[in-house]
């Protein structure tokens, strides 16, 4: 009946005003939300972690490389026709660093002050502004005389800032690591710079240097060392997100044997850091390991959400049941190193990086995907189960997941689904966790619109996706977390994926955040601005509805309180409308007078927000005042998505 109605609407098109909808709000009976809700799912793709929320600006500072991605000079080029190649020397700087750069004098050097070095042009660049960088590199070779280390356009050759570095003598076998400050005067025109190094070729013993782990630091977020960009961070922390799922996504699983993600070599002085081939095409650095992403939800309130690695790799390899048990040990090494005290033997060494007082983890995500690449049957017949006994046996208090959903596990495990959809794929499933059952617990940890509407309302995968998010996919995002939103607590949390995309070098669009060297061009997606008002605007216990005047849809809605503030809550989006929807929402039992409406809307639909393009996302906040039966009467236009708050 009611579909008829609406297609009768659109045959005629002749109503500029579509349905009035009057929604009462019950004062009680709903239930209380998960304290998750919104949070933030990071993995190292599209050079989102190396080259992106690292702070680190050398690109390949370490020359490492492995079977899948071998080590190479990229970012690098010679100053004054050096000589740079790579070398495995019989000491390299560390087990973990096997090649360096040699860098040796060319038979057309014919300089006056015979110097001699490298460039490095960063991660597609290098964002220069008057601020501290603080910087390290290390050196083996005999060398007497001046390091010259400098910032410096790489068009122009302008040197922003420069520091003088003395070697230490004339050193044969060792390493020796070196450290400088930058302090550049003023900002560059642009990001075309280089960190650059030279040194007097004529103070060379034997012909030629080494150099390895060459590092530059700009000042990090929290002035944590090794840490993280703060622009990144701070378009990532207005969203109030409250967990953190990482390490990934399908870089948790690894590209093939052996390249398991070995939390161990992920912690520790950089120089003993290992690196891995990701699963997105390049070599990583593990700079964000363990301890920095503890750190990252210390500094910016989140639940961790620790996945990990599970016995199968993307290459379809998986370990089998009898060989399983070395991989389980060292999940509960991971968890005692991370929940120890600093008396058990992982706890101690934990405590003897510097951080001796334990993490506690609560939520732990067995693998990813694992429904994909040859990974179900073992995941289903021994996998799972075997890492959900272990973990729970020692940490009865943990919420274990499942990397998949729907799949017949232990009751008390919870499932983890993942959607990318179409925008009618997307508000089609605003029922979904209707239908799950009570018992059923399920995070929501990668969703987001990837395709454009089409006749199968299908995702075809491996054809391109748009390069960010849109107006249509964000408001048909929010359709869809609205249902998950009346469904708490089933739903522990949900996150879009992936969150960060270097526009310089990447494996996946649409992302939340769009950023390159330059942090004036960090961009924030129409769907960020979707999370954002959902996420800040927090129910903590939503509230049962009736209404009169239509269906559900094309006015999707959820409503509650807050607590904390005593808020009422009413989120609605609207999607598929022929013209504006009338609303009026009773809050039973509240006597505010006023309530703030946010309103966000798109002149266009398929608009997207990309670096240094215009802010497509319209905001508009109205003062609603209470009419004689103390209800807010407002109207929402088609394909927006809103906020009202007593
Ligand atoms: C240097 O060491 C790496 C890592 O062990 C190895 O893959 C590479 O083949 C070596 N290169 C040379 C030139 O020996
Ligand atoms: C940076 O400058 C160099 C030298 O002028 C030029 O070749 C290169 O294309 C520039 N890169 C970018 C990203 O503009
Ligand atoms: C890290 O732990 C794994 C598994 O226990 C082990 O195979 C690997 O050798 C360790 N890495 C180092 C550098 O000790
Ligand atoms: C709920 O969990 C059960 C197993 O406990 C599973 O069989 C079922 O498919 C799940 N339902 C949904 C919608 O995930
Ligand atoms: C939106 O409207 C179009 C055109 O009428 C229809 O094909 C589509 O199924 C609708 N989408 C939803 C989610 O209702
Ligand atoms: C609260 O949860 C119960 C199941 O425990 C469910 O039947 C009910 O619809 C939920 N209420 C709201 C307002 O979501
Ligand atoms: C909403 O509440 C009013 C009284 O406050 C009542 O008259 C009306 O019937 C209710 N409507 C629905 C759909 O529950
Ligand atoms: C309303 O929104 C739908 C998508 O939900 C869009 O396809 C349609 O063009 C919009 N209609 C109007 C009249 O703006
Ligand atoms: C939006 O893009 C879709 C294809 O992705 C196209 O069919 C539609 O016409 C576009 N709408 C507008 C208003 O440009
Ligand atoms: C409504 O908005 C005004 C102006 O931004 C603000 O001062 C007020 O606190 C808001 N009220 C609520 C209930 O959010």
């Amino acid at each position: 009946m009611g579909k008829m109605w609406h297609s009768i609407l659109v045959v005629f098109g002749v109503l500029s005003v579509g349905n009035a909808i009057t929604i009462n709000v019950s004062q009680n009976g709903g239930n209380k939300t998960s304290p998750l809700q919104y949070g933030l799912m990071f993995e190292d793709i599209n050079h989102g972690g190396d080259g992106g929320l690292y702070a680190e600006l050398v690109r390949n500072r370490a020359f490492q490389g492995s079977t899948v991605y071998p080590a190479n000079l990229d970012g690098y080029e010679p100053v004054n026709g050096a000589i740079l190649a790579l070398q495995n020397l019989s000491k390299p700087l560390s087990p973990s660093m096997p090649s360096s750069l040699n860098v040796a004098k060319g038979s057309n050097n014919n300089n006056n002050h015979g110097l001699i070095g490298f460039a490095n042009e960063g991660w597609w660049g290098i964002e220069v502004k008057p601020q501290k960088y603080a910087g390290s590199f290390c050196v083996q070779g005999a060398y007497e005389g001046d390091f010259d280390v400098s910032l410096q356009s790489k068009i122009t050759q302008e040197v922003f800032a420069t520091a003088k570095v003395k070697s230490s003598g004339a050193q044969h076998k060792d390493w020796i690591q070196y450290k400088y400050e930058l302090l550049p005067k003023k900002s560059a025109s642009n990001t075309n710079n280089t960190l650059t190094i030279t040194f007097d070729s004529k103070g060379l013993k034997d012909g030629s240097l080494n150099f390895n782990l060459i590092s530059l630091f700009p000042p990090t977020y929290n002035n944590r060392p090794n840490g993280l960009r703060i622009d990144l961070v701070e378009a990532m922390a207005e969203l109030e997100g409250k967990f953190l799922r990482f390490p990934g996504g399908s870089d948790v699983e690894g590209v093939q044997a052996p390249y398991w993600y070995k939390w161990n070599e992920t912690v520790g002085d950089l120089k003993d850091r290992y690196s891995r081939p990701s699963a997105w095409t390049y070599e990583e650095s593990n700079g964000i390991g363990l301890i920095e992403y503890m750190n990252w939800c210390d500094d910016m309130g989140l639940e961790p959400i620790l996945a990990v690695w599970d016995g199968h790799y993307l290459s379809n390899e998986v370990i089998s049941e009898s060989d399983l048990q070395p991989y389980i040990d060292d999940t509960l090494n991971q968890l005692e190193f991370l929940m120890g005290g600093p008396d058990t033997p992982y706890g101690s060494w934990r405590a003897s990086l510097g951080y001796p007082k334990p993490w506690q983890i609560n939520y732990v995500e067995i693998g990813n995907e694992d429904n994909l690449y040859g990974g179900l049957e073992t995941y289903i017949a021994y996998r799972f189960q075997a890492y959900y006994d272990a973990i729970t046996a020692k940490y009865p208090h943990m919420t274990v997941m499942e990397s998949l959903t729907g799949m017949p596990g232990p009751a008390a495990a919870a499932s983890d689904y993942h959607q990318y959809s179409t925008p009618d794929g997307f508000v089609s499933q605003f029922n979904y966790f209707d239908q799950m059952p009570v018992t059923n617990r399920t995070l929501n940890g990668e969703v987001a619109t990837v395709y454009p509407n089409n006749p199968s309302n299908s995702v075809a995968w491996g054809s391109p996706f748009p390069l960010y998010p849109w107006w249509i996919g964000s408001v048909a995002e929010a359709v869809f977390l609205l249902g998950e939103e009346r469904n708490s607590p089933k739903i522990i949390g949900a996150s879009y994926a992936p969150m960060f995309r270097n526009i310089n070098n990447w494996q996946w669009s649409p992302t939340l955040i769009a950023f390159d060297a330059d942090s004036s061009h960090t961009s924030r997606s129409t769907s960020w601005h979707v999370i954002k008002l959902l996420s800040t605007n927090k129910i903590t216990q939503n509230l049962p509805t009736t209404w009169s005047g239509g269906d559900i849809g094309p006015l999707y809605w959820v409503a509650g309180r807050n607590d904390n503030t005593g808020s009422n809550i009413f989120k609605a989006a609207v999607y598929n409308s022929t013209s504006d929807v009338p609303v009026t929402v009773n809050f039973a039992g509240c006597n505010a007078k006023i309530a703030n409406l946010t309103i966000l809307s798109s002149d266009d639909p398929n608009a997207s927000n990309y670096p240094g393009g215009p802010e497509v996302v319209k905001t508009e906040i109205q003062s609603v005042t209470a009419n004689a039966q103390g209800a807010f009467e407002f109207s929402l236009p088609n394909l927006s998505v809103a906020v009202l708050k007593t």
